[in-house]
């Protein structure tokens, strides 16, 4: 049985050296991204007019272990390691049997776990000479990650902010500009992708997409930078999980069960790869679960195949389960998880059946993180209270089986930047959007048809 401690902390020194690359643990060989033209598996040719090589390099890597450059760790220490909490309070509150943890990744500057992969983004491309970034942003911590990452590395940075949010959260637009960062709404008069989805005023984080790569591409001294979705980008999340394995075994316990919320896939992937490797080959059985909003239910309603990462149709195809790249979720305020597809490595995992998913309506959602906040105290962005609701659903599910499950989840960021949404719901007045199918269906009729079919 576990100490009464509440907190599990590391010193510096414990920062992980190594990302944790899960790919060449996964059955079977990845299927590549694909050339949108010509159907055929994408070479790094396809991707240099917009990433430098090194990360190339790492999308790519078969390696199990890449290493973490000494100036990134040295940026890590700003706020890693994160802390491990015992939720003692929520425990109590919901009278449960279960042991519950989380691992708090709000400590950083901007926020949340976003900064993991924005220092080394933004470090890989001043290595490789580039003078600016473009990027999207939905609920806007990756915008403030990529700010902060571009301030810390000399590198001009410009947002493309997906509307609703940028209406919802101009205070994390003010966040991006003290970076120093251009922030523009999404979609936006500045490009053809953003001209032609006028339509759609609160956009998405595909049309986003869309507009920063266009931009980059026509820019040689400009790179783009994504905040999720990609396997560089789920790499660089690792030391999460890397770290909550020795915070865990620091509190003498082992999960049953490891949850995070699953937007493009990225903090969700961090903190379940590690120990999902453990689960592939040292035999542990720790269950891994994915939480996602019933409004964009990608893992649980999306068909498997191949798809855009953008809405405009600009970048490689990638395999994954989407609900078709011109889909616009309705406007739910976890703006981060809003995302038609989910990284490709993630849903290979799923299919593989390594990996569970759940979606969470969005009013029982803002229950957990109310109920999160009058007890733990933080008060958490609406991304991560997906992952609290479905915390909250095991602990209680293990009181109905009179089990004692231990339960560890990524509380992925604060949510100071979406007090609006928490006034509605405590008005009484946040809507929760059923899932619109008929939407979905058009959007999938717009699959690609020039690759291979994988449902
Ligand atoms: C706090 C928070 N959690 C989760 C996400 C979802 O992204 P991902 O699935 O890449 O972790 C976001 C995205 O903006 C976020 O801001």
């Amino acid at each position: 049985m576990a100490d009464e401690r509440t907190k599990y902390l590391l010193t510096e020194d414990r920062i992980p050296t190594h990302w944790v690359n899960i790919a060449p643990d996964l059955p079977g060989d990845p299927l590549p991204p694909l050339n949108p033209r010509t159907g055929e598996p994408a070479g790094p040719e396809d991707l240099t007019a917009i990433f430098p090589m090194a990360l190339i390099g790492q999308e790519v890597s078969r390696e199990p272990e890449v290493e973490i450059p000494d100036e990134v760790r040295e940026a890590y220490r700003l706020w890693r390691p994160t802390p491990l909490y015992r939720a003692r309070s929520l425990e109590k509150a919901i009278g449960t049997t279960a042991h519950i943890y989380y691992k708090y990744e709000g400590v950083s500057p901007a926020g949340s776990h976003k900064p993991n992969s924005a220092i080394p983004q933004a470090y890989e491309n001043a290595q490789a000479g580039v003078r600016k970034l473009v990027t999207e942003t939905g609920a806007g911590q990756w915008g403030s990650s990529l700010a902060f990452a571009c301030a810390r590395f000399g590198l001009e940075c410009e947002v493309y902010m997906v509307g609703s949010s940028y209406d919802q959260k101009p205070y994390r637009r003010s966040m991006m500009q003290t970076w120093g960062a251009t922030v523009h709404r999404s979609p936006s008069n500045r490009t053809e992708s953003g001209r032609a989805n006028a339509e759609h005023p609160t956009g998405s984080l595909g049309i986003a997409i869309s507009e920063a790569v266009e931009v980059a591409a026509q820019d040689p001294e400009t790179n783009y930078s994504l905040g999720s979705v990609l396997s560089h980008v789920c790499l660089h999340q690792t030391v999460i999980g890397q770290e909550s394995i020795a915070q865990m075994e620091m509190a003498g316990e082992e999960p049953d069960v490891v949850i995070g919320c699953v937007g493009g896939g990225s903090n969700f992937a961090g903190m379940a790869f590690p120990w999902l490797r453990r689960n592939l080959r040292d035999g542990a059985t720790t269950r891994l679960v994915g939480a996602e909003p019933t409004a964009c239910p990608t893992l649980t309603e999306g068909v498997y195949g191949y798809d855009f990462g953008d809405t405009s149709g600009l970048t490689p195809l990638l395999p994954m389960y989407t609900l078709g790249h011109d889909f616009v979720p309705p406007p739910v305020h976890a703006g981060g998880l809003r995302y038609h597809g989910d990284a490709p490595v993630l849903c290979a995992a799923v299919r593989a059946g390594l990996i569970e998913a759940r979606a969470v309506r969005q009013n029982p959602s803002f229950e957990a993180a109310v109920l999160f906040a009058r007890t733990e105290g933080i008060i958490p962005a609406p991304e991560a209270s997906h992952a609290i609701r479905v915390a909250i659903d095991e602990a209680n599910e293990a009181r109905e089986a009179g089990e004692e499950r231990v339960i560890l989840f990524n509380l992925s960021g604060h949510g100071h930047f979406d007090l609006s949404a928490y006034d509605a719901y405590l008005a009484g007045d946040l809507e929760d959007p059923e899932f619109d199918r008929s939407g979905v269906e058009a959007a999938l009729a717009k699959l690609p048809q020039n690759v291979p079919a994988l449902d």
